[in-house]
């Protein structure tokens, strides 16, 4: 690669695996032939639009200064070759030149097979009762390295992990939270205590058995990451049940299709409102992603406000709700664990549900402290240590 044009338009590294062997101008296209037979064609528009020049990139910032538009239309490359590194060598008939590394442009080609390549997702590890418990200790994950990147993953890829040993001290799920990234604030505080209070604001404020919820559905953006740390559990009662969002929708679509189907589709209402603040959010219980993938779950009964649907498609929402509850309740999906002082449970809250069996505040004390994370720090997060640890 030529000394001036050595920038590429992100900050990630691209090996190269496979160099161009061959470049075709024809059709209208720039046909790359890569050295193991793959054929990636390229638009015109394309190659111009991220042409990774220092007059196309800027040099610090690595973001686009060049748009499309001022590049006249129906411009073409007068010439494509193989660089003597493997990539691609463009001169356009305006006199513009671009050159584009054999590893970017293999990671961004967009013929069929590059393309599923690319849309493999990180895995979805569905879990229930029986299933391991992701656990970490608090000290190993104070360093950049690959214990955080392991309890990051599990995050990302299980959505559900213990982390031991956290100091038995208020504020401690911060120092614990901002390992991940910034501290998301809400209405309840940058970080909220979870104990009985005399005027409660919340069902969580008090003593009664939760059902399975995710928290805070009545915003447009649930929080991702919830995290919750015990600094005592001495009431009697006051367990924690984690069921598995992902796994309920898994074996919906898998056995009651028709009910998937309404949830991913129904909007439901969801109200948190008192004296001070009013949100009100309608989605569906269950999300898909562009590929239809289940992406997210969504639900608090107790937040939960009256369905609006026509009357024709009330009695088929009402089956699908049914559905949804009864293997909320299922034992098999339950995960059931008492957290000790030190413990902290963090888990993604747009995706598992979580609940507390009911405690008695006058047999001892109970005291939770919890923040939140959004889950695109946490996938950043995970982004930047894979590149610093070389992955
Ligand atoms: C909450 C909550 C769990 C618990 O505060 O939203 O779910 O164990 N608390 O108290
Ligand atoms: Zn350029
Ligand atoms: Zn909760």
């Amino acid at each position: 690669m030529s000394q001036t044009l050595d920038i590429i338009s992100d900050w990630r590294r691209f090996p190269t695996r496979h160099r161009i062997a061959r470049a075709e101008i024809a059709g209208g296209l720039v046909a790359v032939t890569w050295s193991d037979g793959r054929i990636s064609p390229f638009h015109f528009d394309w190659l111009r639009d991220n042409c990774p020049c220092r007059q196309c990139v800027h040099g610090q910032t690595r973001e686009q200064v060049f748009e499309i538009i001022d590049a006249p239309e129906g411009l073409a490359p007068s010439e494509a070759w193989p660089e003597p590194d493997g990539g691609l060598g463009l001169a356009w008939r305006d006199g513009h030149q671009s050159r584009f590394e054999p590893g970017w442009l293999r990671a961004n080609a967009y013929d069929a097979e590059s393309r599923a390549e690319r849309r493999t997702p990180p895995p979805q590890v569905l879990w229930g009762a029986g299933d391991p418990l992701p656990t970490f200790d608090f000290a190993a994950l104070a360093e950049d390295g690959p214990d955080l990147l392991a309890w990051l993953t599990a995050l990302r890829d299980a959505g559900l992990t213990l982390v031991k040993n956290v100091p038995v001290e208020r504020e401690a799920v911060m120092t614990l939270a901002r390992r991940v990234a910034f501290i998301r604030q809400t209405n309840f505080g940058v970080l909220f205590d979870v104990e009985s209070k005399p005027n409660p604001d919340s069902a969580a404020y008090t003593g009664v058995n939760l059902p399975p919820h995710t928290d805070l559905p009545t915003r447009e953006l649930q929080p991702g990451l919830q995290f919750l740390h015990c600094l005592a559990n001495q009431a009697i009662g006051g367990d924690s049940i984690f069921v598995d969002g992902f796994a309920i929708a898994a074996a919906m679509r898998q056995q009651h299709p028709d009910d998937f189907h309404v949830l991913t589709t129904t909007p439901m209402a969801f109200w948190n409102k008192d004296t001070v603040t009013d949100y009100r959010w309608n989605a569906p219980l269950l999300a898909l992603d562009d590929t239809g993938r289940v992406c997210e779950a969504r639900f608090a009964n107790f937040l939960r406000g009256p369905i609006d649907a026509e009357p024709e498609a009330m009695a088929a929402i009402y089956r699908a709700l049914r559905r949804f509850l009864a293997f909320s309740r299922d034992p098999a999906l339950r995960l059931v664990r008492r957290l000790e002082p030190g413990d902290a449970w963090v888990f993604d809250n747009r995706r598992v549900l979580h609940a507390r069996t009911e405690f008695d505040p006058a047999s001892g004390r109970r005291h939770l402290q919890g923040c939140y994370v959004d889950r695109d720090e946490l996938i950043s997060r995970i982004r930047v240590l894979e590149r610093e640890l070389g992955n």
